[in-house]
């Protein structure tokens, strides 16, 4: 009896880290985890990074010009340096992370 207690508690707890993890990783989290080590913590690259890889501050006027659409795309298919996200991580993930960047923009 206590046994079967324990191992639904167990299950339980399976269950919910599952759905934090799968479900509800945030923009902001999918962007720390994927795409900060390349554009920075508030979007703006290190100087190093920027010479580096061209990579553009997203306060930039030739990135902020840009729609959500034009920088799903990108994220999508890759871009430049940016090797394509497509299949790395999901479709919402991409678009959640470019929401957050975008958030630098302004
Ligand atoms: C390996 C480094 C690297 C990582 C990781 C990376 N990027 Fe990029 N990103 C780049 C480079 C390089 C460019 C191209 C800059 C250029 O050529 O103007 C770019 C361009 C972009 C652009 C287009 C901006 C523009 O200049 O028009 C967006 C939007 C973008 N990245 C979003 C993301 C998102 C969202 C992630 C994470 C899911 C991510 N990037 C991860 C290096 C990276």
């Amino acid at each position: 009896m206590r046994k079967t207690i324990r191992i639904q508690v167990a299950l339980a707890a399976v269950i919910l880290l599952a759905g934090a993890v799968g479900f509800a990783q945030s923009g902001e989290a999918t962007y720390k985890a994927k795409c900060q080590s390349c554009h920075g913590v508030a979007g703006t690259p290190s100087p190093a990074m920027a010479k580096a890889m061209g990579v553009k501050a997203a306060s930039d006027p030739s990135v902020m010009s840009k729609t959500e659409a034009q920088m799903i795309a990108s994220t999508t298919n890759g871009m430049g340096k940016m090797a394509p996200f497509k299949g790395k991580i999901t479709d919402a993930q991409i678009k959640d992370a470019v929401v957050y960047f975008r958030t630098f923009a302004k």
